[in-house]
């Protein structure tokens, strides 16, 4: 799981607009301020690669980044999307996001992995379940979904209440989505949960 290389591409805002597929893209999507872009900077030992805000709504594009451009093997794109359910973006325009994620769900071939973050301390909230909706009827096959929890620092291991994870199982299941969906544990302070996020990754991409 080596990056020797990560280059911004583009920030798409419509079908239209992603960059033409390389082989394999992973997305990261979530409510919010849930640390999208605080985790796609972990994984790739950056700072400042994807910005990070403490106000919800930061990112606002498909900010597609390509990882080791230039070895065939290894290359690929990560895509850190805007977060969904910001209560102050205007209900059209977080209508006509949601549309763009689905049709980027449904059609996008050369995503195979989505990495779907949820707030450890909460659990997936309404928001989350109509992505799993919309990931659900995109078809994933096994591996090519996983549920990460993030800010794990924020809490004891130990007081991941196990009704948290029962929960988001139940919330998986209600909505579509696979029994077998790994649930990750993360921290993007510490650095919690970054192999086993790669080990995922690098099944993508030998598969
Ligand atoms: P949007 O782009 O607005 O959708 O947010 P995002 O999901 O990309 O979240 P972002 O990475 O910008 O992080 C939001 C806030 O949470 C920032 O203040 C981060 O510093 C903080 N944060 C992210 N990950 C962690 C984490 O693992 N631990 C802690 N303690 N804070 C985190
Ligand atoms: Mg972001």
């Amino acid at each position: 799981a080596a990056v020797r290389q990560v280059d911004f591409v583009t920030g798409a805002v419509s079908m239209d607009t992603l960059p033409p597929p390389i082989t394999t893209e992973v997305a990261f999507v979530g409510r919010s301020n849930v640390g999208k872009s605080s985790l796609v900077n972990m994984l790739c030992n950056r700072k400042a690669l994807a910005y990070v805000s403490g106000t919800p709504g930061k990112t606002q594009q498909f900010n597609y980044f390509h990882v080791n451009a230039k070895d065939q093997e290894s290359q690929f794109y990560m895509v850190d999307l805007p977060g969904v359910g910001y209560a102050r973006v205007p209900r059209p325009v977080q209508e006509a996001w949601i549309r763009f994620m689905e049709q980027y769900l449904q059609y996008r071939t050369s995503l195979r992995l989505i990495f779907h973050l949820i707030d450890g301390r909460h659990g997936a909230m309404t928001d989350d379940e109509q992505l799993m909706r919309l990931i659900a009827a995109s078809g994933r096959q096994k591996g090519e979904y996983v549920v990460v929890f993030t800010k794990m620092d924020k809490m004891d291991k130990q007081k991941l209440k196990q009704a948290v994870i029962n929960e988001t199982r139940s919330a998986l299941s209600r909505n579509g989505c696979r029994s077998d969906t790994p649930i990750v544990i993360s921290s993007s302070s510490t650095r919690l949960g970054r192999d086993e996020m790669w080990r995922h990754l690098q099944s993508v991409l030998v598969s």
